[in-house]
């Protein structure tokens, strides 16, 4: 085949939903052996586009070609026919199944009696190939979403997938697991594979893209090769005024009480391991304490420890000098941005509205003598959409047609409206674009400059050095250094989050 053809076009996609134009005339072209990066804020419609191509949904308008031939795709068994293959921002694996079962799901030319030998077999040897390493028998909620991730991976290309198309499949990675993918992407692509990447990091994009399309507002904006671009160009191309993340300027901390007390606290996590140790912490009104840490150190069980999701097995925390430790905090007193905002954030099947009240449903006005005012949740909802700068149709739809970053904002709103005296926000920037994170650390500072205690957890050094007063760096669980905000240094910290101690550092 000539190398000219491309593999993939697709032309003028349009797609329109009740109130929403998705994709208007949206087009894009990938070469045999390139990644593409797809970029555009939260609800640029680039799943959307994706979902169009892999049959889920069909196009108002527009024109699919594969290898020069133009396609229909009506289902997701003719994109996976057509060489197409598809990891989803959001999981579809059956946790429930193991590695190996989840990836020969679905397969077509299954007989009556399944034999799993050559499937198990192809699956080691496709593992070893790409270094992407999964467990095939165990199943898959016991695995870490890195190996789920994986597994995601290894079924499309089980399928022989030519058009990868990846979804923002670094949200959940850590960094050396993305470097990991990065280096299996690389090795696609040698092989004659496209892959289409979506990410909102840009630093990634340019690592690993040819060329990068940007959308905006369900509109085409423009395609540049990646080598005549850098990130504030593709961050300009994609928001429509230059934008970067940097440290934020602050006024002194006027009446720094302790808001937050943790006394030689002991947690372990869902597997019985010891996930924090005789951890002390003290947070105060009007700052924000960043925590530090390559993820899966503990910070997920620092959070729920605080919010009482998880029993502490020793120590004690107080806040505002009132004992907490194993009580589910009170909402008007905690607000908490938990890490996954599907799972544990939103019931995604509720409307917008309903989401805003879920924490206090029972109370007035949102009800009365058991009854729901429905007004007076509509009116909160409109306010909030408003003041939180949601964009939805309407507050009546369910918050799972959002975009990620609208849907975070529907948890924010009504976790942080109410003022309570300690946030706990965890990865609250994580799967959001540039404009939606910074969006996020304005409402951040606005908290800490009203006088909240923030504990600000984050995987993403830039965002920790740019928000916070002070920096605790996490490592199995215990705590590394605890530095100055103004004045920390990126290569210690960074030196920290691989386990060195502080002093260690500094008797260098
Ligand atoms: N099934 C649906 N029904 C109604 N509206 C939808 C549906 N899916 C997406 N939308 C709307 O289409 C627009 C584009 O959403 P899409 O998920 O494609 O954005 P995205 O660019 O992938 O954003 P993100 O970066 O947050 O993942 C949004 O306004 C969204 O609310
Ligand atoms: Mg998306």
């Amino acid at each position: 085949m000539d190398d000219n053809v491309f593999a993939l076009q697709m032309q003028e996609i349009t797609k329109v939903f009740p109130g929403v134009i998705a994709n208007d005339h949206i087009s894009l072209e990938c070469k045999k052996g390139e990644v593409l990066g797809l970029l555009g804020e939260n609800g640029a419609g680039k799943t959307t586009l994706m979902n169009v191509l892999y049959g889920l949904y069909q196009p108002d308008g527009g024109r699919i070609l594969v290898n020069g031939k133009e396609v229909k795709i009506t289902s997701p068994s003719e994109a996976i026919q057509y060489g197409i293959g598809m990891v989803h921002q959001h999981f579809k694996l059956v946790d429930t199944l193991t590695a190996l079962e989840n990836i020969v799901l679905g397969m077509p030319d299954q007989k009556q009696f399944l034999d799993l030998g050559p499937a198990r077999e192809r699956l080691l040897n496709l593992c070893k190939e790409y270094e992407l390493y999964v467990e095939p028998d165990t199943e898959v909620w016991k695995l870490p979403v890195g190996q789920q991730q994986w597994i995601e991976i290894l079924k499309a290309l089980y399928r022989n997938a030519q058009i990868l198309v990846l979804d923002e499949p670094t949200a959940v990675l850590t960094p050396s697991e993305s470097d990991q993918l990065c280096r299996a992407i690389k090795k696609l692509t040698k092989e004659g594979r496209s892959v289409v990447f979506i990410s909102h990091k840009l630093r990634e994009v340019m690592e690993i893209t040819d060329n990068v399309t940007v959308i905006r507002d369900g509109k085409y904006i423009g395609t540049i090769a990646t080598k005549d671009s850098d990130q504030i160009k593709l961050a300009k191309m994609m928001v429509g005024r230059p934008i970067s993340i940097e440290r934020r300027e602050r006024e002194p901390n006027k009446n720094p009480e302790p808001v937050l007390v943790m006394k030689d606290v002991d947690a372990k996590d869902d597997r019985g391991i010891p996930a924090l140790k005789n951890f002390n912490l003290t947070v105060h009104a009007g700052e924000i304490v960043g925590v530090a840490g390559v993820d899966g150190n503990g910070q997920r069980e620092l959070a729920e420890c605080i919010v009482g999701l998880r029993k502490a097995t020793s120590g004690l925390i107080k806040v505002k000098g009132k004992e907490i430790t194993d009580v589910v905090a009170d909402p008007s007193f905690i607000g908490y941005i938990p890490e996954d905002r599907q799972k544990t954030g939103l019931v995604m099947d509720f409307s917008v509205a309903d989401n805003l009240i879920i924490k206090e449903c029972g109370k007035a006005p949102y009800a009365n003598k058991n009854i729901l005012n429905l007004g007076a949740i509509k009116k909160h909802a409109k306010e909030m959409a408003k003041k939180y700068n949601v964009k939805t149709p309407s507050e009546a739809v369910k918050v799972k047609t959002l975009s990620g970053g609208n849907q975070q904002k529907v948890v924010i709103a009504r976790e942080l409206d109410p003022e309570p005296v300690l946030d706990i926000a965890a990865h609250p920037t994580r799967g959001l674009d540039l404009g939606a994170v910074t969006n996020v650390h304005d409402i951040l500072m606005k908290e800490r400059n009203r006088g909240a205690a923030v504990l600000f957890i984050s995987a993403e050094l830039q965002e920790i050095m740019a928000l916070s007063d002070r920096i605790i760096v996490l490592y199995r669980g215990e705590i590394m250094g605890d530095v100055d905000g103004e004045t920390a240094d990126t290569i210690k910290i960074g030196q920290m989050m691989l386990g060195q101690t502080m002093e260690a550092e500094d008797e260098k």
